[in-house]
């Protein structure tokens, strides 16, 4: 069932998704070769803390941290970690948010110092994937016309969509109705109406889609090896189009 939302729910999520883009610009300043995804998972936990915000990813389903960190070939939840990150490294930091019980949800992939002209090449293909579903969220659409517009754009450019992993709807729970795949057939699926708040998350590889599961029961990683990115936008669909709850030019 989507639970659709209020104009003043929305502003609610709004205020966690504006604490949770703040808090990526400063993850921005101080990602750098030598420091570790438990420095800024410590980071996370304290910034939140002292602005009345909890990351809603503590304690959910027994996961322990307040940040998924995922490295290089990691897809997605990965654990933070003490060892140092790298120079040529990417990384992407995953959190939600919760303030008053309304929460957002964001990733973004971060360079480590200078990463390779093929590298920074993913992780252009995939923002640009997010902005194009974010395109597509408008009162009317599908959600197919979403994951189409993904899909095609990523593959044109000679990368993969994550098959495993799908946005989800959000509110007061991290996940929602509906499943939001970043593939699919245009006026396929779900029809798209005001009030509702989903995420768009596309996790792109660089080579095949296909994933494992580490030993922890958690974190996913391409089976061949290959760098894998994601960015991800909390959104509402409204009768003035999408608004990104989570966006980061809407901050200091
Ligand atoms: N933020 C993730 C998402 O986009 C959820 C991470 S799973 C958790 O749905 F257990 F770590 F929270
Ligand atoms: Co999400």
């Amino acid at each position: 069932m989507i639970i659709l939302k209020t104009e003043e729910q929305i502003q609610r999520m709004r205020e966690a998704g504006m604490i949770l883009a703040a808090l990526h610009k400063e993850i921005a300043k101080i990602i750098k070769p030598g420091i570790s995804t438990m420095e800024i998972d410590r980071f996370v936990e304290e910034y939140l803390e002292a602005r009345g915000a909890y990351p809603e990813q503590k304690g959910y389903q027994g996961y322990e941290y307040a940040t998924c960190a995922s490295i290089n070939d990691e897809i997605c939840h990965g654990f933070p970690r003490h060892e140092k990150l790298k120079e040529g490294d990417v990384v992407t930091i995953d959190m939600v948010v919760n303030v008053d019980g309304w929460l957002a949800d964001s990733a973004w992939t971060y360079p480590v110092g200078n990463i390779s002209e093929d590298a920074q090449r993913l992780l252009d293909v995939t923002k640009k994937s997010l902005y194009l579903g974010i395109e597509q969220a408008v009162i009317g659409n599908r959600l197919g016309d979403i994951g189409h517009a993904i899909q095609s754009y990523v593959e044109s450019n000679g990368f993969s969509v994550v098959r495993d992993f799908v946005g989800h709807g959000i509110g007061q729970d991290m996940h929602e109705d509906p499943q939001v795949l970043h593939y699919g057939t245009p006026g396929r699926g779900q029809r798209l109406v005001e009030g509702m708040v989903m995420t768009i998350e596309p996790m792109i590889n660089m080579g095949g889609y296909q994933m494992k599961l580490d030993d922890n029961g958690w974190t996913a990683r391409t089976v061949d090896g290959s760098l894998s990115a994601q960015y991800e936008h909390t959104i509402a669909i409204t009768k003035d189009g999408p608004i990104i709850l989570t966006d980061q030019d809407a901050v200091e």
